[in-house]
């Protein structure tokens, strides 16, 4: 779980008449007291993966209910961020196929922070990528959860956590698992959180193909099957088994694979050629297209991960963690 986040402090007008309740501009109250740029925060974001993903149905809204075992694992990007009072938003970015305008996560993080932080709140980043993006992996959800919660402790905020997952959940469906990451089932469009036992065993190694698969065009496929059995998924069996893996084989899917292993040719030989491997588990991540396997002893992981990246792929090894943001 993820340090709770103490609530924000709400000023109150001063004034007779109507009590007004406005928003701090904290951003520029830091700025004033200390005119000096603040420090730097060293942010750093993991990726999650899907240990289950079931689709239970398509809701008015156009998203899917979901239900999900999402797990972070530290593959991270790395993020150096200044606040600033000056309303700009600067983002520097070690990959250039990420656009760094309004539509990169963290800048949209930024200015979903301004009701509660101030209009003024600006910041000055750098992301160093290394979760490679158009994977399944979460890599922008995490930058973006990083990103709010940076804000929160770069300019003492105190956001009610509920709150804080609320404004997450308008960046993105996964925001909000970020904002603490480990194990987690995740409900609704994937916001809703119910903490699992935590997975302390296994070693992932992760893999993508050179294709990049866009989420919605996951979604819209008509091929997954849709999980419509009740009850759906027993938590406490669920968790029965995570807490004795890798004696117990994880009984777990992912349903989109249904839809992007057919249509991905690339998707789908490697799934196969890490279950031949004989690893405790494998599957797609998310919408894909990476791939994973779970082994038991880490000098077995770092050999197939070798293997995979001598041929150019994007291989990691990564183990499962208990938070997915750190800040220094
Ligand atoms: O929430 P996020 O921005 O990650 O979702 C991207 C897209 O993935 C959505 O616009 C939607 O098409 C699809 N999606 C969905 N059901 C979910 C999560 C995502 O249909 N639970």
């Amino acid at each position: 779980m993820g340090k709770p986040v103490p609530r924000i402090r709400e000023a109150v007008s001063p004034r007779p008449g109507p009590r007004v309740h406005r928003v701090r501009d904290a951003a520029a109250t830091a700025a004033a007291k200390s005119p000096h740029t603040p420090a730097p925060l060293h942010v750093t974001t993991c990726a999650k993966v899907n240990l289950s993903l079931e689709i239970i149905r398509r809701r008015e809204d156009g998203y899917h209910e979901i239900e999900t075992i999402f797990q972070s694992i530290d593959l991270a990007d790395a993020i150096e961020i200044e606040l600033t009072s000056d309303a700009r938003i600067e983002i520097e970015c070690t990959d250039a196929s990420i656009p760094t305008d309004e539509r990169n996560l963290c800048h949209r993080a930024i200015v979903a922070m301004r009701p509660v932080a101030g209009a003024s709140l600006g910041a000055r980043m750098r992301i160093e990528k290394r979760i490679p993006s158009g994977a399944g992996l979460g890599g922008g959800s995490g930058n973006a959860a990083g990103i709010l919660l940076a804000v929160c402790r770069g300019l003492r905020l105190d956001v009610d956590p509920e709150k804080l997952a609320r404004i997450g959940a308008t960046l993105g469906s996964d925001v909000p698992f970020f904002l603490h990451g480990g194990t987690m089932l995740g409900r609704g469009r994937g916001e809703l959180l119910t903490p699992m036992e935590p997975l302390k065993q296994g070693v992932f190694v992760v893999v993508k193909p050179e294709v990049s698969i866009p989420t919605p065009w996951a979604y819209a496929q008509p091929t997954f099957g849709l999980t419509s059995h009740r009850p759906r998924l027993n938590l406490r069996a669920a968790n029965s088994v995570l807490a004795r893996f890798p004696r117990s084989a994880l009984p777990f899917r992912n349903a989109l694979e249904a839809a992007v292993v057919p249509a991905f040719p690339a998707v789908a030989r490697l799934l196969e050629e890490l279950l031949s491997e004989q690893p405790c588990f494998a599957s797609m991540t998310g919408s894909g297209s990476a791939v994973y396997a779970i082994f038991t002893h880490e000098d077995r992981a770092v050999e197939v991960a070798r293997r995979f990246a001598q041929r150019g792929l994007f291989a990691s090894v990564a183990k499962p963690t208990r938070q997915a943001i750190e800040i220094r």
